[in-house]
């Protein structure tokens, strides 16, 4: 049985994605900042402030999807934060490479997540695909960095992968649990103008991503890994206020409560570019959620 090592594993992607992965066969383990222990999962633990690692997994891994980072939502931006949020993409991949390298054992594949945010958060009608450049902000420099990151283990000659993901929409936690509250609260109203886009992906469509990443050889580069529908902030919360039978309220939440409330990561929630899901339509990928009514009816459903 082929190994997937999957680093930040233990959090809202890598949870779902281990269950995706032991259905279809592979072994997996995890590389974590904590010692844990996980069901069916070996976790190897890593300091990578420290540029230490356990060097048994990296010599296992057949495969390896690179989660860990700093959640960009959790805390405001300061000087520190931005540091963080980088470092614990960059950084960690660094050594990642570097183990690799010293093990003398390179993976089939590396998969890296990145983010829509490469693109910038603008609202606007243009539709972003995989061969626009990169934004100058604080998102699309970091996902500038840590795609280049990634393309090191490409130069190194390992098959590389990353995937532009858009807000992840899951049973449990992320995104849709703090919507959910305010609609479930009978506060279901639009963000600022409402007319920013929400490019969103189901996890059960990402994970099915990140296995076709696995299993398909001809994959490389980057990939945008969003829903095929385009979203507005208004609709998506007119949506979801409907399957939750709640209220949808106007006014919108004005712009300036949001960014005294969150400061410069307010732009994340105000501002919001369409996402073309094309490229992996083209490839032969078929969306198990392409609308937003079902996947929220789906995921709101097992809760
Ligand atoms: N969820 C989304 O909507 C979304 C959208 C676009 C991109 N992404 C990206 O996809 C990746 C996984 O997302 P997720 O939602 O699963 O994130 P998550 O739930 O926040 O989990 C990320 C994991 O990264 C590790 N981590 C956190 N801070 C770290 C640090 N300072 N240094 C090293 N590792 C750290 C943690 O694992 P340990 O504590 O076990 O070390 C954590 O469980 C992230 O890089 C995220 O930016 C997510």
């Amino acid at each position: 049985m082929e190994t997937v090592l999957i680093t930040g594993g233990t959090g809202l992607i890598g949870c779902h994605l281990i269950r995706k992965l032991k259905e279809k066969g592979f072994n997996t383990a995890l590389l974590s900042r904590k010692k844990l222990s996980f069901n069916t999962t070996p976790v190897f633990t890593w300091d990578p402030d420290k540029n230490i690692v356990d060097p048994e997994p990296i010599s296992m891994a057949d495969y390896i999807i690179h989660l860990a980072g700093a959640g960009l939502g959790d805390k405001r931006w300061t000087e520190k934060r931005r540091e963080i949020i980088l470092s614990s993409r960059i950084k960690t991949g660094e050594l990642l490479l570097k183990k690799v390298l010293e093990s003398g054992k390179k993976p089939k594949a590396f998969i890296s997540a990145s983010g829509i945010g490469y693109y910038g958060t603008i609202t606007s009608e243009k539709v972003f695909n995989e061969t626009d450049p990169h934004s100058n902000d604080f998102i699309g420099e970091v996902c500038r960095k840590w795609e280049e990151m990634a393309d090191r283990f490409k130069d190194s000659g390992i098959r590389t992968v990353k995937f532009r993901t858009g807000v992840v929409l899951s049973h449990k936690g992320g995104a849709l649990d703090r919507m959910t509250t305010t609609v479930n609260l009978g506060l279901g109203s639009p963000l600022g103008s409402g007319k920013q886009y929400i490019p969103w992906i189901h996890i059960d469509d990402l994970c099915n991503l990140y296995l076709k990443a696995v299993e398909d050889q001809s994959m490389t580069g980057a990939w945008n890994a969003v829903s095929p529908e385009h979203t507005t902030n208004s609709e998506f919360m007119r949506i979801l206020a409907k399957v939750l039978e709640k209220p949808f309220f106007f006014p919108a939440v004005p712009s300036f409560v949001l960014k005294i409330l969150f400061g410069r990561m307010s732009d994340i929630i105000l501002k919001g570019s369409r996402v073309s899901a094309g490229k992996i339509i083209s490839s032969g990928y078929k969306f198990e959620f392409p609308d937003l009514e079902n996947a929220l009816k789906n995921l709101l459903s097992e809760r």
